[in-house]
């Protein structure tokens, strides 16, 4: 049902901005966001009163497995993962075309954006980062799913006019976290624990959860560092939701391609992400601009 219907995007276009707009004021920025940039989402907006967290995972599909293993973790306790995935990091993701395809089909999974290669958007050029985030809309155009709607700047790196660029391509959020899990520190499972297990102790802990994961480390899907959140999140009375339902939202994930974006994205070579990206650099027209 999510991804059917063009009016229920439009709604939840607005349910998003005016759960934004009603936000507490000074815990976050959010309400001060200018009407030309995409929301820039920490936390959680449910308004259930029961305590909830989510959980979006970032960098993949680094292979099967530990996609695989994510999506299982998650699936046998009734929860769905979000995956922002990158086009060409671990792995290219046109390997994975049919998982991702099968996985959002039976409501398993869900995916945005974290970009083609995970730059640093700050270090890098405007056009550079524009061409970064539409290498992966044409890829996802390609697979016959459109233009994603959310995004999660890589190391959360981004400053306003990223964020009116996002705007402007018709993504809803950028969605970053209020909780890092530390899987992507260089820690050992020991280490990161009794940092997870002090800040879930902290009275300044946000009622609500939006953790940061990685399907592409080990310490995740082969140490059980998600089980230790799992278990970690009931015991505090947190109830599982997806993210789309973390930020009050029930639309598609994806936006219908124009028929110039499709042509565009049928246009160039998926047996290779490299050969993908050389291709379109070929293309006539600014960096990060074809599409549009
Ligand atoms: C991103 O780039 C900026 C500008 O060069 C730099 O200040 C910042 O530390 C970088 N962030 C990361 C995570 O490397
Ligand atoms: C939102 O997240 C920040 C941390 O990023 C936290 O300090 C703040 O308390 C949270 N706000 C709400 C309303 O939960
Ligand atoms: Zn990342």
């Amino acid at each position: 049902m999510r991804f059917t219907s063009t009016f229920a995007a439009l709604s939840s276009v607005m349910a998003l901005a005016i759960s934004a707009s009603s936000a507490s004021p000074a815990a976050d920025r959010r309400s001060t966001q200018p009407s030309n940039q995409v929301a820039f989402v920490t936390n959680c907006t449910s308004t259930s009163d029961q305590p909830v967290f989510t959980i979006a995972l970032d960098d993949g599909i680094r292979s099967q497995e530990y996609h695989s293993y994510v999506v299982d973790a998650f699936n046998k306790r009734g929860y769905t993962p979000f995956f922002f995935t990158n086009g060409d990091n671990y792995d290219c993701l046109f390997k994975y075309r049919h998982e991702i395809k099968k996985t959002l089909k039976h409501g398993q999974a869900l995916y945005g954006s974290h970009g083609w290669a995970h730059p640093n958007a700050t270090a890098i050029s405007l056009e550079d980062w524009e061409r970064d985030i539409e290498l992966l809309e044409l890829a996802y155009i390609n697979m016959g799913l459109g233009r994603p709607y959310f995004y999660r700047f890589p190391y959360g790196e981004h400053n306003d006019e990223h964020l009116v660029k996002l705007k402007e391509r018709g993504y809803l959020a950028a969605v970053q976290w209020n909780q890092d899990s530390y899987d992507s520190w260089g820690k050992t499972k020991h280490e990161i624990l009794s940092m997870l297990r002090q800040d879930l102790r902290s009275p300044a802990l946000p009622k609500n959860l939006l953790w940061l994961n990685h399907e592409t480390q080990d310490v995740d899907v082969k140490q059980g560092l998600l089980n230790f959140e799992f278990k970690h999140m009931k015991k505090l009375g947190k109830k599982y939701v997806d993210l789309p339902q973390c930020l009050n939202y029930n639309g598609p994930l994806f936006a219908p391609p124009t028929e110039k974006e499709r042509q565009l994205a049928s246009q160039l070579p998926t047996n290779d992400c490299k050969a993908f990206a050389a291709a379109y650099d070929q293309l006539p027209g600014p960096k990060g601009r074809k599409s549009l």
